[in-house]
């Protein structure tokens, strides 16, 4: 009787152990579980929150950007157009002028029709910057190689630009995704000319997968890559702004005198 009993308690000790040895275990991975679900969530907190500092950065970038240009627009308006209507204002009223002789008259309207011709160039040419109307009209690579073509005239730079990237791909894509990779264009030809004292500079545009790739390469004097200061020039910054908004993907390779190179991958529809 006393064994029975004796085993029994054997027993019941035993199924106590597993018990509590089964309950430990689940405690573990509960904690286990709550712990990892809760650096998980941690995780993603931070990843929201550098998207956020992201976002307010490339909103930032855009304000600063059209700050910048609203002041280009407002100087040029203000040098090339009203300081020249200024003058014909005043020649006009010079022509009020009672007993003028012909060679006065003939020298008033002379400076009139000049000065009226330069206005009118310059605010075409204001225009024609503020959105480029070959752009707008035949689109992307017809702009491209307007560009192209400016550059080449001022003999300064030999620009090279090969586009095997197919029609439909380049007609696909949105205005606004147009006139992005052509500001992008600008900035670093403007780059490349202005730091980089580069004498060649190569364009392409090519299909990639279902996407399209830009690659961009200038033999100038480059720059070391890992210096955080070069990166965050306004340029650079407003190319990053643009690539982010067209959802692109960007690179950049360059050395001190080993040129500048980048390279941008985006979707078209
Ligand atoms: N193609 C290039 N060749 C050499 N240096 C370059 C080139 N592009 C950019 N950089 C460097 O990166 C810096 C930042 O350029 P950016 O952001 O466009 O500012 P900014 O042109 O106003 O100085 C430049 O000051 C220059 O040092
Ligand atoms: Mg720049």
């Amino acid at each position: 009787m006393t064994e029975i009993n004796l085993e029994q308690k054997e027993v019941l000790k035993a199924v106590f152990f597993i018990l509590l040895a089964f309950i430990s275990m689940f405690l573990v991975l509960v904690l286990f579980f709550y712990f990892s679900r809760k650096k998980i969530v941690q995780i993603e907190v931070e990843k929201k929150n550098i998207e956020i500092d992201n976002q307010k950065k490339i909103l930032q970038n855009t304000i600063e950007t059209q700050e910048e240009e609203r002041k280009r627009i407002a100087q040029d308006l203000h040098d090339d157009i009203s300081s020249k209507l200024n003058i014909v204002s005043l020649n006009t009223h010079l022509l009020r002028t009672p007993n003028l002789k012909d060679e006065e008259l003939h020298d008033i309207t002379q400076n009139i029709i000049e000065l009226t011709k330069k206005a009118l160039d310059n605010s075409r040419r204001i225009a024609h910057d503020l959105l480029p109307p070959v752009l707008e009209k035949f689109g992307l690579h017809a702009g491209i190689e307007e560009l192209v073509f400016e550059c080449n005239s001022s003999k300064s730079v030999a620009v090279e630009y090969l586009n095997s990237a197919k029609k439909e791909s380049l007609e696909s894509l949105s205005a606004g995704t147009q006139l992005h990779i052509f500001r992008i264009l600008q900035e670093l030809i403007n780059n490349s000319l202005k730091h980089g004292k580069a004498k060649k500079i190569t364009i392409s545009l090519e299909n990639f997968s279902n996407q399209i790739k830009l690659l961009y390469h200038d033999d100038g004097l480059g720059f070391n890559s890992n210096d955080t200061n070069v990166k965050s020039g306004i340029g650079m910054s407003n190319i990053a702004s643009r690539v982010t908004i067209i959802n692109g993907l960007s690179d950049i390779f360059t050395k001190p005198n080993e040129g500048f190179q980048f390279q941008l991958i985006f979707a078209y529809e």
